[in-house]
C-alpha cells in the first residue's frame, strides 16, 4: 500500500466514522510556546482547554510535524525522523476511550489487515478503565496489555496544557530484531516493538504550578505514525525503505563518492524538513525556528562531505522533496522557487567555511586528543568564525572521542553578548567653579524648537576645552534631564560637542574634543545629536506621565525628590514608606502605556508662577522659580513646571518599561525605567536573552540525557516536550507595539518561569547521572574483588584505572573495604603527564600499617605527594610511568 493510499484510507475511514477531515496545519504554530508543531493535536489546543467550540465535534487531520529531540538517532535507527507525518483522529467532548480503542482496533487489524497477532498494547499503569475496554470489549489476552509508567504512558503537549493518560499499539517485528533482554517489551528501547499508534486520553490541564486540573470535557487525541505504518504495510522493517524516502535515498545515492548508509538517510531526513520548514516561511537564522533550520542544513552538508559530495547539492534534493510530496501538499509546488534558493544560499555561504572549518576542527582535535576535551573557546571559534552550530561540534567530538566543554562555550557566547550590550559610553565631568563667567550674558536657548542653530562663538576656555556661544540649540544639563550632544561647524573644520552645562546664570558651556582653532567671532553651525536628544525627550515626558501615575495610585504625598533623564533610561525618586509590589508596578506601568496608547498633546504654557500654581501644575519642592514659568502640560493628564524638553504627543514615547524600583534612603524610593526605542528594545532584548538561555538549558539537558543512557539510564521521554518552545519575540514586539505591557510582562514571566523550570529538570538529571555513576562504580567494584592477592595474610588489591575521578576511586574503595573488612587497597588513575592515586587501610590493620607511610613511599617514587589519615590518603603524581614502581615500593612495605 502506498503512503498515498495510506493518507486516503485513514482519512476515509474516519469520515465513515462521523468525523471531518480537516487540513493539517503549518510546522510554525500558532500558539506563541511552540517552536514547531509537534503533533496533531496543536492545532486544536484551545478547544481541548474548552478555550474555544469546536467546528466539529469529531475531526481528523493529516499534520506534518517536526521534533528534534531524536534527531540523535535519526538515520542511526530505522525509526526515528525530525520531519514525520502524524495521522490523527480527534473528539472533543464526544466519544472517549472505548471509541477510540474500537476505532484503532478496527482499521488497523479490518482495513489495514494487520494480524492481530502481531499487535501489542501498552496502558497507562494506573488506567484499568483503558485495560478492561482492550480485554473485554476488543477480547485481548491480558499478556499482551502492558501496564507502563507516567513517563511512557501519560501524554502531555508541554509542561503546561492538556494531558492524560494514553495506550499505545506496538506492532512486534519479531525477535530477530529485539535486543533480546528477557524483560524486552512494549517501551524497551530497542528495535523489535514499533509503537505505531498513541491514543491519548485528554482529561487533564497542568498548570503553571504543575498542578492537574480536570477538563469538563475530556477528549480524544491520537497519533498514528505514517512512515512507521507505511513500513509494516510495504513489509519493509525500516522507514527508509518505504516509498516515502526511496526516491531520495536513490537521488543521494547517485550523488554520493563514498559509502555512508547513515550519513545517506540522516540526508534524507534533513532535506525533508527543511523542504517544509521553508514552504511554511522559516528562513536560516541565527534563533528560533531560522536556527533549527540552519542547524539541519548544515548538519546535512556536513554528511555530504562524508559521502565525498564536492558542491552544493542539498538545494537540488529539495526539487525531490517537492516531486514526491506536492500532491499531498501543494503549497510545495507554489513555493518551489523560493525553497531551492533558500537552500541554495545557506549552502553557498557553509560550503565556502565548512572546508576551513573542517581542517581547523582537525588540529583541534589533534591538539586535544590526549584530554579528550575540546575547551569552550575552540567550539566557540567553530560557531563564531566557521559556523559550525554547537550541536554539530558536539557531534563530530563525539565521533572522535572528544568531549565538548560546554560551559565554556556558554562563558564565550555570553561574553560575546556582553560585548554586544556595552556601548561606548564616556561620560565626561568638567569642574566649571573654576570658570571666570562674569563677562557672559545668559545664553540665549533655541532648543525647545530647532536641532540645529548658525551662530557665533562669543568665548573660549582653552584648557577645559569649553566653548560659549551666543544662541545655542544645545540643552545644558539640568533638572535631571542630561546635556546636549552634537556638531560645531564652521569652514572645513568641525568638533565635536560632548556634553553641554549650564551655569547658575545661565551660560550655556559646551565642552568639545578639540579646539581646532575655534576663537571668539568665530561663525559655527551648531547641530545636536538629535537622535540622543529624541530618546531623551521620550524619557522625559515619560518621567512626568509616571510622576502623576505614582501620585494617582499612591496618594499626593509622592513628590519628586531626583531624577536622571538620558538617553538610556530615567531615574525617578520620590517619597514613599514602602516598597511598591510588583501589582502596583504592574498597574503604574500599564497606565503610563494608555497614557502612551491615546496619543495625548504635549504642549508648554507660559505662565506666570502664581497662575501655574493656581491651575493645579506640580512644581518641585526646593526648586527657584523665576516669575515667569514653564507649565509642561500632557492632555489632561499631567501638569507640571518643567524647563526641559519634550515630546510634541506623548504617542512618541512608544513605549514604557519599568526596570527596577528600590529604596533610596529612608521614604525615599527609586523607579528606574526606559521608555522610547530603548524599552521596545529590551523589552524584546531581555525576552532574547531569556530565550538564549532557556535555548542553552535545553541543550544541557538533552545532552544530559544522553549520557544518562549512555550510562545505561533510562532516557526521559519528557524530551518531548522540550519541543515546546518559549514565547516567540514576535508575540513580545507585538505587544510593545500596542502598548501593552501587561503582556509584554506576561510573556517574560513564562520565559522566567522557563528557565526555573529547565533547571529544575536539570538538577534532578544531574542526581540521576551521578547516581548511574554511582552505581556502575559499585557495579566494577565487583569485578575487581576478584583480582586481590593476599600478601602476608592480609587482602591487597594493586590497580590501575583510567578515569579521571577521585569520586569513582572513592566509591570503589568505600564498595571493597565493606566487602573484605579487613584489607589494603591502592589505586591510581593515570592520565598524560599525571596521575591521581588513593591508597586505604581498613582499621583493624592500621596498628601494623598506616595508609600515610604506604602513601609516602607510593608518592616518592611517583615524583607526588598526598595527604589524609591512617585509614585513607588521597594524592596525586607527576610521573604516570613510574605507577608499577610505585605499586611494588608499597608491596614491599606490606610484606
Ligand atoms: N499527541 C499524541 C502524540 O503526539 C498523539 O503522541
Amino acid at each position: 500500500m502506498k503512503s498515498s493510499e495510506i493518507r486516503d484510507k485513514f482519512s476515509r475511514f474516519f469520515e465513515s466514522k462521523g468525523h471531518k477531515t480537516l487540513p493539517g496545519s503549518s510546522l510554525v504554530p500558532t500558539d506563541p510556546t511552540v517552536l514547531l508543531t509537534l503533533a496533531g493535536m496543536l492545532q486544536f489546543k484551545p478547544v481541548f482547554l474548552g478555550q474555544e467550540k469546536p467546528a466539529h465535534k469529531r475531526a481528523a487531520t493529516v499534520q506534518k510535524c517536526m521534533r528534534m529531540n531524536d534527531i540523535e538517532n535519526v538515520g542511526v535507527t530505522p525509526r526515528h525522523h525530525t520531519f514525520f507525518e502524524m495521522l490523527g483522529n480527534f473528539s472533543f467532548g464526544d466519544y472517549f476511550k472505548k471509541e477510540a480503542i474500537q476505532f484503532a482496533w478496527e482499521l488497523l487489524t479490518k482495513e489495514f489487515k494487520i494480524p492481530a497477532l502481531k499487535l501489542k498494547i501498552a496502558i497507562y499503569e494506573k488506567d484499568d478503565e483503558a485495560f478492561e475496554i482492550w480485554r473485554k470489549n476488543i477480547g485481548l489476552p491480558k499478556e499482551i496489555i502492558y501496564r507502563l509508567g507516567e513517563d511512557n504512558n501519560f501524554w502531555s503537549v508541554g509542561p503546561t496544557g492538556p494531558c492524560g493518560p494514553c495506550s499505545e499499539i506496538y506492532y512486534d517485528q519479531g525477535p530477530a530484531k529485539g535486543c533480546g533482554k528477557p524483560d524486552c517489551a512494549p517501551g524497551c528501547d530497542c528495535d523489535r516493538y514499533l509503537e505505531i499508534w498513541n491514543l491519548v486520553f485528554i482529561s487533564y490541564n497542568r498548570n503553571e504550578k504543575g498542578e492537574l486540573i480536570p477538563l469538563k470535557q475530556k477528549g480524544i487525541d491520537t497519533g498514528l505514525g505514517l512512515e512507521r505504518i507505511a513500513s509494516v504495510l510495504q513489509g519493509v522493517d525500516d522507514n527508509f525503505e518505504t516509498d516515502l524516502f526511496q526516491p531520495l535515498i536513490k537521488a543521494i545515492d547517485a550523488l554520493k563518492a563514498e559509502s555512508s548508509p547513515v550519513s545517506v538517510r540522516i540526508i534524507a531526513d534533513h532535506i525533508r524538513a527543511v523542504t517544509h520548514l521553508i514552504s511554511d516561511g522559516v528562513f536560516p537564522a541565527n534563533m528560533g525556528r531560522g536556527y533549527v533550520l540552519r542547524r539541519l542544513i548544515r548538519r546535512a552538508i556536513s554528511h555530504g562531505k562524508r559521502l565525498g559530495i564536492t558542491k552544493p547539492f542539498l538545494f537540488d534534493l529539495s526539487r525531490v522533496v517537492v516531486r514526491e510530496m506536492k500532491d499531498a501538499y501543494p503549497q510545495l509546488a507554489e513555493k518551489e522557487k523560493t525553497i531551492v534558493a533558500a537552500i541554495k544560499e545557506e549552502e553557498d555561504n557553509f560550503f565556502a567555511t565548512l572546508e576551513q572549518g573542517m581542517k581547523w576542527f582537525a588540529e583541534a582535535v589533534k591538539a586535544h586528543e590526549q584530554d579528550k576535551f575540546l575547551p569552550g573557546a575552540e567550539a566557540f571559534k567553530l560557531h563564531d568564525t566557521y559556523g559550525f552550530p554547537i550541536e554539530l561540534t558536539v557531534e563530530l567530538c563525539l565521533e572522535k572521542g572528544l568531549k565538548v566543554d560546554l560551559a565554556g562555550f556558554e562563558k564565550e557566547m555570553e561574553a560575546q553578548r556582553e560585548r554586544a550590550r556595552q556601548g561606548h559610553q564616556a561620560e565626561k565631568k568638567t569642574d566649571l567653579t573654576s570658570l571666570d563667567l562674569s563677562p557672559f550674558s545668559p545664553t540665549n536657548f533655541t532648543g525647545y524648537e530647532k536641532t540645529a542653530e548658525e551662530t557665533k562663538v562669543v568665548g573660549v576656555f582653552a584648557a577645559q576645552k569649553i566653548v560659549v556661544l551666543e544662541k545655542t540649540p544645545f540643552y545644558g544639563e539640568s533638572g535631571g534631564q542630561i546635556g546636549d550632544t552634537g556638531l560645531l561647524s564652521w569652514n572645513k573644520h568641525e568638533v565635536r560637542v560632548l556634553n553641554t552645562f549650564i551655569s547658575p546664570k545661565g551660560v550655556a558651556l559646551h565642552v568639545v574634543d578639540d579646539l581646532s582653532g575655534l576663537k571668539p567671532e568665530t561663525k559655527v553651525r551648531a547641530v545636536i545629536d538629535v537622535s540622543k536628544r529624541k530618546t531623551t525627550e521620550a524619557h522625559h515626558t515619560a518621567t512626568h506621565l509616571l510622576h502623576r501615575a505614582l501620585r494617582d495610585l499612591l496618594g499626593e504625598h509622592v513628590k519628586q525628590a531626583g531624577s536622571y533623564v538620558g538617553p538610556d533610561k530615567l531615574r525617578f525618586d520620590f517619597s514613599h514608606f514602602h516598597s511598591l509590589s510588583s501589582e502596583d508596578l504592574q498597574k503604574v506601568e500599564q497606565v503610563v502605556n494608555q497614557k502612551i496608547a491615546e496619543k495625548l498633546k504635549v504642549e508648554v504654557l507660559r505662565k506666570s508662577y502664581k497662575a501655574a500654581q493656581a491651575m493645579g501644575a506640580t512644581a518641585l519642592f526646593g526648586e527657584k522659580y523665576g516669575d515667569q514659568v514653564r507649565v509642561l502640560k500632557a492632555g489632561n493628564y499631567s501638569l507640571e513646571l518643567c524647563g526641559g524638553t519634550h515630546v510634541r504627543s506623548t504617542a512618541d514615547i512608544l513605549f514604557f518599561k519599568i526596570i527596577s524600583e528600590s529604596a533610596l534612603g529612608s521614604g525615599v524610593r527609586r523607579i528606574e525605567a526606559i521608555a522610547g526605542q530603548s524599552a521596545k528594545v529590551y523589552a524584546v532584548f531581555r525576552a532574547k536573552s531569556l530565550r538564549d538561555e532557556v535555548e542553552s538549558l535545553i541543550r544541557k539537558y538533552r545532552l544530559l540525557q544522553v549520557e544518562k543512557e549512555r550510562l545505561g539510564g533510562q532516557k526521559s521521554l519528557e524530551t518531548n516536550i522540550f519541543e515546546i518552545e518559549v514565547t516567540e519575540l514576535e508575540n513580545i514586539a507585538k505587544a510593545v507595539d500596542n502598548h501593552d505591557s501587561n503582556n509584554v510582562n506576561k510573556f517574560l514571566d513564562h520565559l522566567l518561569g522557563r528557565v526555573d523550570w529547565l533547571k529544575e529538570r536539570i538538577a534532578k538529571a544531574e542526581r540521576e547521572i551521578e547516581a548511574l555513576k554511582e552505581r556502575a562504580a559499585q557495579r566494577s567494584a565487583g569485578g575487581y574483588a576478584a583480582e586481590a592477592v593476599e600478601i602476608g595474610g592480609v587482602k591487597v588489591l594493586f590497580k590501575e584505572f583510567k578515569e579521571n575521578n577521585m569520586d569513582l576511586l572513592r566509591t570503589i574503595s568505600d564498595t571493597l573495604q565493606e566487602q573484605f573488612k579487613s584489607s589494603i587497597l591502592v589505586f591510581a588513575s593515570v592520565f598524560p603527564g599525571r596521575l591521581i592515586y588513593l591508597i586505604s587501610v581498613t582499621p583493624d590493620l592500621t596498628g601494623k600499617f598506616s595508609a600515610q607511610t604506604l602513601a609516602n613511599a607510593f608518592s616518592a617514587v611517583v615524583d607526588g605527594k598526598g595527604g589524609g589519615k591512617d585509614t585513607k590518603v588521597e594524592g596525586g603524581g607527576k610521573d604516570p610511568s613510574k605507577i608499577k614502581e610505585g605499586f611494588e615500593a608499597v608491596r614491599k612495605l606490606i610484606g
